[in-house]
Parts: C-alpha cells; structure tokens; sequence
C-alpha cells in the first residue's frame, strides 16, 4: 500500500520522506492556507523532495478556468498530479488532462457512482473521504469497499486513494480492502508505530535492566 502524506508543511513532509514513507503528497486550498505559503513555492519545494506524485487543487469551478490553473499548475514539477473536484465541470477537467498526459487525482469523492464516473473521465486517482463520511454517521471505509469491488469488475486503473484517513484504525481497513493508496496527516502515519503495550512493555524491560546493572556500551 502506497501512504500520500495529506499536508503542505515541508519539515513535516521531510521527516517522514527520510524514512522512505512518503510515496506522494496531497495538498488542497486549507492546508495551503494552514501551512502559510504561497502554493507555487511550496508546491515546488514539496515536488523537489519527494519522488512520487504531488496533488494541488484548482480552485476555479468552470472547466475551461480550471484547465488553465491546472496546467500552470503541472508546469510546477513532472510530478504533479492536478487535483479536481468531482463536479461536471471537474470531470471535463480530468478528461482534458488526462488526454494530454497528465496525471490527474479527482477528489471530494462521497459515492460509488461519482467514483465510477471519475475512472470512466480517466482519473488517474480518485480520493473517497472516508473521515468526512463518518462525520455525517456514515462509514466512510464502506464506500472504499463498494469502490474496490466496481473497479476491479471492470479493470480499471484508476488508483482507489482514500483521503480523509483521521485513524489508524481507518488505515488499517483501508489496507484490509485493498484500496491503493491511503492519504493522511503525519500525525496518523506517526500513530500508526504506536502500542500501549510496545511502551508498558519498553518500561518493565529498562526497569528489569537496571536492576542488572549492566551496561551494553
Ligand atoms: C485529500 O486529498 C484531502 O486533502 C484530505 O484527505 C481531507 O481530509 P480532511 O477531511 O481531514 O480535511
């Protein structure tokens, strides 16, 4: 499974890619406003680091604006993937993009249907919101189940990127379902090394090894 880091925060987005964990980034209009930065500068600075495919979001709602934006957009990097929202006109968008080359990842995704729709128009990802499903008490990882089980009927390729991952629990029956990629703050991929008992137990070891008073180095 491929993990998107879903932030514009570099030092955050550093962090994680020395690791080797970062297999991409999303980025959308709030978390460029949250991270303070222009989204050209940034974008590029986010593009030169990481090797896999960096999403920024138009902000125009009709087609040929968006087409505009986005291909400024894709002359950011080679690895930009123009993000669009699941409107009609973002689905003319996609088309456009995706015929010309460019890899695009359509999100505000919330229904099979609008999924089915966005790999017919040549999305290269679709981006269900698992998180802001379970907002209004649906199950958000139900839809990336239905998601999986249309597109792998029919072939598709379109990468099933599920966004809005608030849990590792959420993660964890993303990778369960086999969606391709999950996308989430680095707050839950540092989450996802934790146990209580990984540090109950690292507590009773370091105690039990001063009782021994010995010492590796
Ligand atoms: C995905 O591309 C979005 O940027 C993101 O996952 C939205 O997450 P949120 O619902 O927690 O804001």
């Amino acid at each position: 499974m491929k993990f998107f880091v879903d932030t514009a925060d570099v030092a955050a987005i550093k962090e994680l890619n020395d690791l080797g964990m970062v297999d991409g980034v999303t980025t959308n209009p709030s978390l460029i406003l949250k991270s303070g930065r222009d989204i050209i500068e940034v974008t590029k600075e986010i593009c030169d680091m990481v090797k896999g495919p960096v999403s920024a979001e138009v902000v125009a709602t009709e087609a040929k604006a968006m087409i505009a934006e986005g291909l400024k957009l894709a002359k950011i990097a080679k690895n930009i993937a123009i993000k669009v929202p699941l409107t009609w006109d973002g689905l003319t968008a996609c088309k456009a993009f995706a015929s010309e080359g460019h890899k695009v990842n359509v999100t505000l995704c919330f229904s099979a249907a609008q999924a089915l729709i966005a790999a017919k128009a040549g999305a290269s990802f679709i981006s269900p919101f698992v998180g802001r499903l379970d907002d209004i008490h649906m199950d958000g990882t139900d839809l990336i189940e239905d998601i999986r089980i249309i597109y792998d009927n029919y072939d598709y390729k379109t990468e099933i990127l599920a966004a809005s991952i608030r849990t590792v629990n959420h993660a964890i029956i993303c990778a369960k379902i086999g969606a391709d990629v999950i996308t989430a703050p680095p707050s839950v991929i540092k989450a996802m090394a934790t146990h209580p008992l990984t540090d109950k137990g690292l507590e009773q070891f370091l105690k039990d090894w001063a009782k021994t008073g010995q010492q590796i180095l």
